[in-house]
């Protein structure tokens, strides 16, 4: 199987007033065509930093420092600004947690969706494009479409609103779509249906998708391969059933609740201490170290590379695989 999307050494940087951090230090993943990357971790880990940069959406005073994002073939990260916005939209779109960037609330759904369809066509009519808006909110499952055409986003569920939102992905096929903490916003009965559309649309479109979130419970019903991100960096790799599996970075664990408690005589079920350090404050050596309850005092001088402990799976961890310490 071929990667569509292949991240190398990717760094990406903000100027602050205590001098430049990395909020991406040094990522490498690679996504399968047709498949889903699942990337967790807590919030500030840099998840949205890393999807921003491959879609080349990072605010001064941030920029990508070093690294390559190929994509077919072609590193993104050279391409220029008129041949960026060309791939965005029509070979990787971006969806996000609902309430950043909601719809234009002073134009109809309508106008919002064939808005998007003229960029890339501008041959097109406009009965042509309204039909094919119609299409695409059908493709998204949205009730009475035609009548949802005409109306503002204010009329519609947030569910409904983020179904807007994928239509408007997908308008133009894209081979990849990130979607960034897409269900977040929403109850769960409302995220289980999203989940299920983009599932059904990747089958039917074959499109690879980056799924970022908070939730493994979200990751362990839909990704393929599974990258656990702590602190900018990439810890845990592997394909979804393995990591769930057979966890081997202690971040893992804890991300799953399945550290135990070391000063006690039973195993008990406990969240991770703690929170995820600021670029400006990370930690020497693993930045894990300080929250870990497996370090040691190497850990707190060196940095540890990701290592293949298993077939396709990967831990940047000296102690790794950690489930000798958890049985
Ligand atoms: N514009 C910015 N300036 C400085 N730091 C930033 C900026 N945007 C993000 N960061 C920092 O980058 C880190 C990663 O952020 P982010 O990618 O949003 O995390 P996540 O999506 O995993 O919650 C955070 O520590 C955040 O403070
Ligand atoms: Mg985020």
């Amino acid at each position: 199987m071929t990667d569509l999307l292949t991240i190398a050494g990717l760094r990406t940087v903000f100027r602050t007033h205590g001098g430049e951090i990395a909020a991406v230090d040094g990522v490498d993943l690679s996504v399968p065509r047709g498949r889903t990357l699942g990337i967790v971790g807590e919030s500030g880990c840099g998840k949205s930093v890393l999807s921003l940069s491959v879609m080349r959406l990072v605010a001064h005073p941030g920029r990508v420092a070093t690294g390559s994002v190929t994509l077919d073939g072609r590193d993104l990260l050279k391409l220029s600004n008129a041949d960026m916005r060309d791939v965005r939209g029509s070979q990787v779109a971006m969806i996000f947690q609902e309430p950043m960037t909601s719809l234009n609330p002073v134009h109809t759904v309508g106008f919002q969706i064939t808005e998007a369809m003229r960029a890339h066509d501008t041959h097109a009519s406009k009965a042509e494009l309204k039909n094919r808006a119609i299409e695409a909110l059908k493709r998204v499952r949205i009730p009475a479409p035609e009548r949802r055409f005409d109306e503002y986003p204010h009329q519609l569920s947030g569910g409904m609103r983020q179904r807007v939102m994928i239509a408007m992905a997908l308008a133009c096929s894209p081979k990849l779509l990130i979607a960034d903490e897409p269900t977040t916003a929403l109850d769960v009965t409302v995220q289980a249906q999203i989940l299920d559309l983009l599932r059904d649309l990747q089958q039917e479109t074959g499109m690879s998708i980056i799924l970022i979130t908070h939730d493994l419970g979200v990751v362990a019903e839909m990704a393929d391969d599974v990258a656990v991100m702590y602190a900018g960096r990439v810890v845990e790799r592997g394909a979804a059933g393995a990591v769930f599996a057979d966890p081997m970075h202690p971040y893992t664990l804890g991300l799953l609740g399945s550290v135990p408690r070391l000063d006690e005589e039973r195993e008990t079920l406990l969240a991770i201490e703690g929170s995820v350090p600021p670029p400006f404050a990370l930690p020497k050596g693993c930045r894990f170290h300080p929250r870990c309850p497996f370090a040691v005092d190497a850990c707190k001088s060196e940095q540890p590379p990701l290592r293949m402990l298993a077939d396709g799976h990967q831990a940047a961890c000296i102690r790794a695989p950690v489930e000798a310490f958890v049985a």
